[in-house]
């Protein structure tokens, strides 16, 4: 048990079951807002309509290539699909260099088409036709399945001379102008479908796909006669749709003022999309860890942790002068750890800060924080996921899920599990299951699906 002073400074973390009670509300309202388009001007959840309508039936066949942008890395892939729900994938990671997060938008698309290049000419493909599908993980307004204009770039990327134009058209034009590959891109989609489809390919009853990554954001497929936003030739012969809620904005428009704490405001100050994202900003991977630094701070300064470590006058430098010290990683090691060993956050906070030997109570104080952060972001992301599956027709619901703070946390799941029980409508049934690859074998399946319908 940790001591009454940690407890107290990390209440603001705890929500209360009225506070889950009202930010559960306010979410289904914004959600409702963002689908109407009377309203959804208003609306911080945008819910725009993908253009993907059929879900995978797992008999799809061919080789696609796939491009997966939006997180820390950027990737290539060549997906086979074979039918039977079978698939391969063979991928080839390329690092996106800091500059290029923030150069201008054409220098960050002709370096993707070079890696793409490179990676045809290794897989000998340089003469095969390739439809090709792009996860491109932010927030866009789609026109058809592969046309999408970039609203706002988020986690990080602020590349001048992209928001507001077509994505897929950037792409085709910087393939283009290289001229070496014979590579049509055939569909746009955000990381949340590509993990839906993904996951539907194996499980029919796949209905919500969710990131808990870099970014978070959900999506979920909606009965068209609910989606304002799409055209009624869309609406015709299809019933459903695929929509991205982009809850990630969910509270821009001051819907969460009344839990954010200090620290959730200094971490928006100092980020590079002020004000933007405020519901990404206490529950993603990009800021967990910053969120952790600030509060162990404030927790040195006021004396309430480390409090006869004789580094602590170094300890309280180190922490002051490095943003982003703390990675949220290192929170999904900190939280495996066992009592009273505690060797994961003994080696992080020598390795950090030079403090040797931790003492039982400092490392079960750290625990604490962690955990505190940790539980209010999967309140968060399940409060989110509940009120989907609510909306839901259906009466059994499975939830995709990827992303790193979702796959390598040790108890993310059972976190946002925990707290599903108590928001998910009885007699509706649900299940999470993880993504294999969305962002490739779901881009691959959004492609498939894109040819088939043409
Ligand atoms: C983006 C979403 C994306 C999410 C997860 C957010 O920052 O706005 O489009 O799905 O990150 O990658």
């Amino acid at each position: 048990m940790v001591d009454v002073e940690i407890r107290e400074l990390m209440q603001p973390f705890v929500l209360s079951d009225y506070q889950v009670q009202e930010v559960y509300s306010r979410f289904c309202l914004e959600i409702a807002k963002g689908l109407r388009r009377t309203t959804h001007e208003q609306a911080s959840t945008k819910c725009f309509p993908t253009y993907v309508q059929d879900l995978p039936t797992g008999d799809e066949m061919g080789k696609y290539l796939a491009l997966d942008l939006g997180g820390t890395n950027f990737r290539v892939l060549l997906v086979t699909l074979k039918g039977h729900h079978e698939a391969t994938v063979e991928s080839q990671i390329y690092a996106v260099p800091k500059d290029l997060m923030v150069g201008p938008g054409v220098e960050l698309f002709d370096h993707i088409a070079e890696c793409l290049a490179k990676f045809v000419a290794k897989h000998d493909m340089h003469n095969a036709y390739l439809p090709l599908g792009f996860t491109f993980s932010f927030p866009c307004i789609q026109m058809g399945l592969r046309e999408a204009k970039l609203t706002r770039w988020t986690k990080g990327f602020n590349c001048p001379g992209v928001e507001g134009e077509d994505v897929g058209l950037m792409l085709h034009d910087a393939i283009q102008r290289r001229g070496d590959a014979e590579i049509a891109v055939v569909a746009l989609l955000n990381d949340t479908t590509g993990t839906l489809m993904s996951c539907a390919h194996r499980n029919p009853d796949c209905r919500v796909g969710v990131i808990v990554g870099t970014g978070c954001n959900a999506c979920y497929v909606e009965h068209v006669d609910n989606v304002d936003l799409l055209d009624t030739e869309f609406k015709r012969i299809q019933k459903q749709v695929i929509v991205n809620v982009e809850w990630g904005a969910f509270g821009d428009h001051g819907q969460l003022e009344f839990v954010r704490t200090d620290y959730d405001r200094e971490v928006d100050r100092k980020s590079i999309n002020r004000s933007e994202q405020l519901f990404e900003k206490m529950t993603s991977g990009m800021y967990l860890g910053e969120l952790v630094r600030l509060v162990l701070l404030r927790a040195l300064e006021r004396n309430k942790i480390f409090k006869l470590n004789t580094k602590r006058a170094a300890f309280v430098a180190v922490l002051q002068k490095n943003v982003d010290i703390f990675e949220t990683k290192y929170i999904s090691e900190v939280e495996a750890d066992s009592f009273p060993e505690f060797p994961n956050t003994r080696r992080i906070v020598k390795q950090l800060f030079g403090v040797e030997k931790a003492t039982v109570e400092d490392c079960q104080k750290l625990k604490y924080i962690c955990e505190c952060v940790t539980k209010r972001a999967a309140t968060f992301v399940a409060i989110g996921i509940s009120g989907l599956i609510n909306k839901i027709i259906d009466r059994r619901v499975v939830v995709g899920i990827d992303g790193s703070v979702y796959r390598y946390h040790p108890k993310f799941d059972g976190y946002i599990r925990e707290m599903m029980q108590k928001l998910v409508k009885p007699g509706k049934e649900f299940d999470i299951m993880l993504s294999e690859d969305g962002s490739g074998r779901g881009a691959a399946l959004v492609a498939a699906v894109a040819s088939k319908t043409k």
